[in-house]
């Protein structure tokens, strides 16, 4: 299986249903099920969706049979996600066949996108409900009981579900994902999400640091800030005035504990800036890796892009960051066979992916998504077949840099967070170090368990994995 393909169905993977929530008062007898596909943030937000069905009394269930409502929260951020949607819907429609009274809703970004078109045409699902709208899911359930089909797609220019607390669905107990800004302002021109999930807007740094805070005293070892632009994040204390940017939050994150680690994602190049930066390097456990997106290594194509930026300024950008944190990986996001892209700025991408030497990147093939700017604007010209060439040749570079990434790291002592056994053997320990690199070492030392960091030495590597040995 190609590695691209591998990605996307890493990307699209099934959540399900977290175990053991009773539920009580009103909706006590009925139990749920959860599936999310897409971004962490769709996972982020499906942790919010069970806190406010278990708030008005759901109960839960991982055995999509024993549900008596479905959820899908979805992704449209390219054809082949919706098309796994609507296969998905196909099968739960079956499902209802036998069993009537099941209701399926379907949540997110596709629901945005589609609206009621879902409801009407198709007949698939008889809940719909927005990214912005999930505190009115109770209430929508309710209708969709008596027969009525029940929609709710209004995007708000405020929510952020600040006071929601989520409810950790198929946690390890380790990681955890804190949102903490919704929506996206950029259009880029090949992008749904401005669409589908609105205009940016930032959550209360009060109640980050309080969702952190609780998140390490319950024993988690990690956190990542989550959105679609984190770096746009602007608090302003509505009392006090007082205004928070993303490089005081990272650091007010970074502050509740020395062993607590900090990610986060995603960062829009023109934005990062060199605050943010600084903070990184002044703060050990924030983490030394940044996903920033390039999408194109051609100035041309990324103009067409509406990103804002050129392949020099990107370059200058990761230049910086490697001048500043010289231990730093970056990932990003590349997509190939944008329109008009024609060999040379093919080249160019290449170019640039060597240049920036990713340590990890995930690699798309253009999908044309109706309403977006480059719907509107261009032609969808190049062909599949030479899509699907460029795009393995993006993978076949990638995977060779991800390799001397992991060469270069031999000999190294580096320190990891375990976060549980490595799936190919029980007598191994997996984490991960500061740079999101996979580590896989014996489990020599008895004391340790997940949770613990610890400093192992690089012995040796593969493409995707350093293997090493625990040192005192
Ligand atoms: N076609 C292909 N890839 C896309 N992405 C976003 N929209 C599209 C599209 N229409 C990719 C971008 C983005 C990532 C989340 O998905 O690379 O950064
Ligand atoms: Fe996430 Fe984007 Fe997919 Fe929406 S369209 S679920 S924001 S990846």
């Amino acid at each position: 299986m190609l590695e691209v393909e591998q990605k996307v169905i890493d990307e699209l993977r099934q959540g399900e249903a977290y175990e053991g929530i009773q539920g009580e008062g009103l909706h006590a007898e009925k139990r749920f099920y959860i599936e999310s596909y897409g971004c962490q943030m769709n996972f982020s937000d499906s942790e919010i969706i069970a806190s406010i069905l278990q708030t008005s009394g759901f109960g839960s269930t991982r055995n999509v049979d024993q549900a008596d409502l479905i959820l899908l929260n979805t992704c449209s951020i390219r054809e082949k996600a919706e098309q796994t949607i609507r296969k998905r819907l196909t099968e739960f429609k079956k499902i209802k066949k036998q069993n009537p009274g099941l209701l399926i809703g379907i949540l997110g970004c596709m629901a945005e996108r589609l609206k009621s078109k879902l409801l009407e045409e198709e007949k698939l699902v008889d809940i719909v409900v927005g990214p912005d709208a999930y505190r009115t899911l109770p209430g929508l359930i309710e209708e969709a009981e008596t027969g009525t089909k029940a929609v709710n797609v209004l995007l708000s220019r405020e929510e952020t579900y600040a006071d929601i607390s989520p409810v950790r669905i198929n946690s390890n107990g380790i990681n955890a994902f804190v949102s903490i800004m919704r929506g996206c302002n950029n259009m880029c021109a090949f992008c749904v999400v401005p669409f589908t999930r609105g205009r940016e807007r930032s959550r209360d740094n009060i109640s980050i640091i309080n969702e952190c805070k609780d998140l390490f005293q319950r024993g988690f070892k990690e956190v990542t800030l989550l959105g679609q632009n984190v770096d746009s994040y602007y608090w302003v204390d509505p009392i006090t005035n007082h205004a928070v940017d993303f490089a005081m939050l990272l650091e007010q994150v970074a502050l509740i504990s020395p062993n607590m680690r900090v990610r986060f994602s995603t960062s829009h190049p023109k934005d990062i800036t060199e605050k943010v930066l600084q903070t990184m390097k002044s703060y050990h456990n924030i983490c030394k890796y940044i996903h920033l997106p390039v999408q194109s290594g051609s100035t041309r194509i990324l103009q067409l892009m509406n990103r804002t930026y050129t392949r020099e300024w990107y370059l200058a950008k990761v230049k910086r960051i490697k001048e500043i944190m010289p231990d730093c990986a970056i990932s990003s996001d590349i997509i190939a066979g944008f329109c008009t892209e024609d060999d040379q700025d093919h080249l160019d991408t290449l170019d640039v992916m060597r240049i920036s030497m990713y340590e990890y990147s995930y690699m798309f093939a253009y999908s044309e998504r109706p309403g977006t700017l480059a719907a509107k604007r261009y032609k969808d010209d190049v062909p599949e077949e030479v899509k699907k060439k460029r795009l393995e040749e993006i993978v076949s570079l990638q995977n060779k840099l991800s390799f001397e990434s992991n060469l270069k790291d031999i000999g190294k002592k580096v320190e990891v967070l375990i976060e549980g056994d490595s799936k190919k053997s029980n007598l191994q320990w997996m984490g991960r170090n500061s740079q999101y690199k996979v580590v896989v070492f014996d489990k020599s030392d008895s004391s340790l368990q997940p949770g613990d960091y610890a400093w192992v030495e690089v012995t040796d590597c593969t493409q995707g994995t350093l293997l090493g040995k625990l040192v005192s």
